[in-house]
């Protein structure tokens, strides 16, 4: 038997290659490997602002993203986690079992209520609850998921020991699988804060989508430094960052991309990175720009998805309502 991955990801608009590489990339690479399922989640996209006809949109822009990077409908369960209704009513079981000091110490509530004082809503704070939920469903060995949703998987972790101590075995325990590169790919205009999907500086991040002429541009006016080699130095955030980019591209080692910069500035540099990056997701444009309007076909992956695994969702959800004494 294969071991189960679940992983989701929001339908917040575009996405950088820093999500490409520190997520999407490696569920593509996972998928053959696990009994894999995808989640797009739109129900934890309503935690901030948003517009109804946008979100609807971008929703349906992920999963033509996920297709168009690899996700295979014939390995992966892909879904939209709205249209499974036991994730909120998992997640009424949890919340009753989860301490509120231990959701208070959430770095990424704290963050993110800082960044938008005008709407911390309950929603934003449960967050994890609802996370735990998806995961917890799905009898869920491993999660591949970011640095930043460490803490959100420890919390899914004890809910569900804490869970089945109290009220007998429900929920397998999940185990992190935390990317070791491309997770922190960092902000081109500022390599000291990770590349982010939501800031509005121009030459901060790539998207997925962006032309040929626009990944020029943006890793052209990317921050370097004022010396002369090209090496894997930690220290030089800059130099660092576009080297790590260009590793994860062309998957060449350390040393290959040191030997091929040697004697050469930045301006060689940076033509290669955008070559390379620009011949991954080149590929990769075309066939969302073919598919993304193909409503059928997405329908189609997406009723495939939920029905293989709604039953397992619905199962699990079952035995903690009756353990809880819900029936
Ligand atoms: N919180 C995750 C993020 O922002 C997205 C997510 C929601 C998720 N549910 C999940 C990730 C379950 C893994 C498993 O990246």
């Amino acid at each position: 038997m294969k071991q189960r991955v679940f992983s989701g990801i929001q339908p917040t608009g575009k996405i950088t290659i820093g999500n490409y590489l520190g997520a999407v990339k490696n569920w593509v690479y996972l998928q053959e490997k696990y009994d894999s399922i995808f989640c797009v989640v739109n129900s934890h996209a309503i935690t901030t602002k948003q517009d109804p006809y946008l979100l609807r949109e971008q929703t349906y822009d992920m999963v033509a993203i996920l297709l168009a990077c690899g996700i295979d409908p014939k390995h992966s369960s892909l879904f939209i986690q709205s249209e499974i209704d036991t994730h909120p009513a998992l997640s009424w079981i949890l919340n009753c079992n989860i301490p509120m000091g231990e959701m208070e110490r959430m770095t990424q509530f704290k963050d993110k209520a800082q960044k938008n004082p005008k709407n911390i809503n309950v929603g934003l704070f449960d967050y994890p609850a609802l996370m735990a939920s998806d995961i917890l469903l799905y009898q869920t060995d491993l999660v591949p998921v970011g640095e930043d949703q460490k803490q959100h998987l420890e919390l899914t972790r004890n809910v569900a020991q804490r869970f089945n101590r109290d009220f007998g075995e429900c929920f397998k325990i999940p185990e992190p699988l935390i990317a070791k590169s491309g997770a922190r790919i960092m902000g081109l205009d500022d390599p000291t804060s990770k590349m982010s999907k939501s800031s509005t500086a121009q030459n901060h991040a790539i998207f997925l989508l962006d032309t040929p002429k626009e990944i020029e541009q943006k890793i052209k006016k990317a921050t370097t430094d004022s010396h002369s080699s090209i090496v894997f130095d930690p220290d030089r955030k800059g130099v660092y960052n576009l080297l790590c980019i260009y590793e994860l591209f062309t998957q060449k080692s350390r040393e290959e991309i040191e030997t091929e910069f040697i004697d050469q500035g930045y301006g060689v540099l940076k033509k290669r990175i955008a070559e390379a990056i620009i011949s991954t997701l080149s590929p990769i444009q075309e066939e969302y720009l073919k598919i993304r309007h193909q409503i059928d076909y997405l329908a189609e992956v997406l009723n495939q998805g939920r029905e293989k695994v709604q039953p397992i969702a619905e199962s699990t959800y079952k035995k903690a309502k009756e353990l809880v004494g819900l029936i």
